[in-house]
């Protein structure tokens, strides 16, 4: 199979930091199909070789074991290719289409890593210059939009352009290994669904929390927040993942149908349950990864006075047969404790207990951050006789090393997925815009509020009101369990 893979934004930060590392780890992994051009778009005239030469230069930057040597960066870069586009020039859309005139790849993939208020030019650009045949594809990166209103202009003009199946939404959560782990331990074990549900389940916990900063990208994180960059986005793509049915099939529609249900089924919040159920938070100076680290106030181009969210915990709940009255709770910040994503399963206790004193819950660990892995907590017996105890001891799967040689990074398996036309890790406009029907009653409710977000200091695990947000339903976040 043939591809042809044009990044607009080709010399933009998510090309270089992500996406080009990632295509090489694919090419070093032998994945990326043999016939492959890859071209970079951007404003600045250079040539292929002068492209090539910045590229070796950034990839400098990338950790260690996945730094190419002098060898196989040679032989990558021959893929790569570079021209000068103006986007908003009709004639250089048909000069791109000229370049992939040159010969006929089975597939085109137009990756949009440009900033998104773009998108609608580009794909109407793309349209007009009739670059929007079936064997092409275009992926579309997140923010996809600011709102419900605006994500649904930029579907509508992708939509006037580009059938459904041609549009690749990406939120990369869906490309990292455990959230592919989590579909295949519950849809390819008996083991776990017959307990997957309201009765044997007490609550599930989805943290993603960062130990960084905003960083340099203060002007972008303030227009955006917790809410916009992590909850409408990973957090709740996530939720859809452990509280979906079982699909008929292991195909999009069938998968992305079952998660736009779990979608529709999350309880719609109001003015009241945003002020109990929703906690807001904004870090203050404090030691984070070790060193001093400053207040989002006093982090570059952040606007004084700023209200915007660095942290969100929620509590929710979906309403459906299986999970009527589980408590769900999610949470997201920067400059927390730890660089530490994981889903948390928390079982019942036995309805009886013959060993007193010890009735700890069973609970699963779907870990996705800083390593994937996955880990059952159990009681066993330890020690004989009169002494004989039970003690938590726990399961540990380490898919690191269990399956060293074939694990993917998130981009590495997306693109791969765009290339091959597989869209079952991408997300379906009618998901995304109910991810926005649902988030934005607390993002119009903060508005209105102007007590603004609970300050917390720099490497804890936020306000206290989000530990009693779980603590009123008699629960305690996990690091606190
Ligand atoms: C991005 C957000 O989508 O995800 C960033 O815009 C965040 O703010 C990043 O840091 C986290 O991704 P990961 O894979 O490092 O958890």
């Amino acid at each position: 199979m043939s591809f042809d893979l044009v990044f607009f934004g080709g010399t933009g930060d998510l090309t270089w930091r992500k996406l080009m590392p990632a295509l090489f780890q694919a090419f070093r992994h032998g994945k990326l199909p043999p016939n492959g051009r890859i071209l970079a778009v951007a404003r600045d005239e250079q040539t292929d070789e002068k492209y090539r030469t910045w590229l070796h230069d950034r990839f400098q930057d990338v950790e260690g074991a996945k730094r190419p040597n002098e060898e196989e960066f040679a032989r990558f870069a021959e893929m790569v290719h570079y021209r000068r586009m103006d986007l908003s020039q009709p004639e250089h859309y048909a000069r791109l289409k000229e370049w992939l005139a040159e010969r006929t790849a089975d597939t085109v993939v137009l990756y949009l890593a440009t900033s998104p208020y773009l998108f609608p030019e580009i794909c109407a650009q793309l349209g007009n210059a009739g670059l929007n045949e079936p064997r092409v594809r275009v992926v579309l990166e997140k923010p996809l939009g600011h709102d419900l209103e605006s994500a649904q202009e930029i579907n509508r003009v992708v939509r006037s352009v580009f059938k459904e199946e041609q549009a690749f939404r990406i939120d990369h959560y869906l490309g990292k290994p455990s959230v592919q782990n989590l579909m295949a331990l519950r849809f390819g074990n008996v083991l776990f669904e017959p307990l997957w549900r309201r009765e044997s389940i007490a609550n599930i916990q989805i943290t993603l929390a960062e130990s960084i900063g905003v960083g340099t990208r203060g002007d972008f994180y303030n227009t955006t927040g917790a809410m916009r960059d992590m909850i409408q986005n990973h957090a709740l793509q996530l939720l859809t993942m452990v509280a979906m049915e079982p699909p008929s099939r292991n195909d999009a529609d069938a998968i992305r149908d079952e998660k736009l249900k779990v979608l529709r089924s999350l309880n719609p919040f109001t003015p009241e349950s945003v002020a109990r159920d929703v906690v807001r938070g904004q870090y203050r100076a404090g030691n984070a990864d070790g060193r001093k680290a400053v207040g989002y106030l006093d982090e570059v181009k952040v606007p004084p006075g700023s209200q915007c969210e660095t942290f969100v915990a929620i509590r929710t709940e979906i309403q459906n047969w299986r999970w009527a009255g589980v408590p769900f709770y999610l949470r997201t910040g920067k400059r927390l404790a730890a660089r530490d994503s994981q889903i948390v399963v928390n079982f019942r206790p036995t309805p009886h207990t013959i060993f007193p004193g010890l009735n700890q819950p069973n609970k699963l660990v779907i870990k996705l951050q800083p390593e994937d892995g996955l880990e059952l907590h159990l009681l066993a017996a330890k020690g004989t006789g009169q002494h004989e105890q039970l003690s938590p001891v726990s399961l540990d799967l380490d898919f690191d090393k269990a399956f060293a040689e074939n694990r993917v990074g998130a981009y590495e398996r997306l693109l791969l997925e765009a290339i091959a036309g597989r869209l079952n890790l991408f997300v379906r406009s009618d998901e995304q815009e109910q991810a926005w029907r649902w988030v934005e009653p607390v993002l119009d409710a903060w508005e209105r509020d102007t007590t603004g977000p609970r300050p917390y200091s720099a490497g804890t695990w936020g306000p206290a009101a989000a530990s009693a947000l779980v603590a009123r339903d008699g629960y305690a976040w996990s690091e606190e369990q």
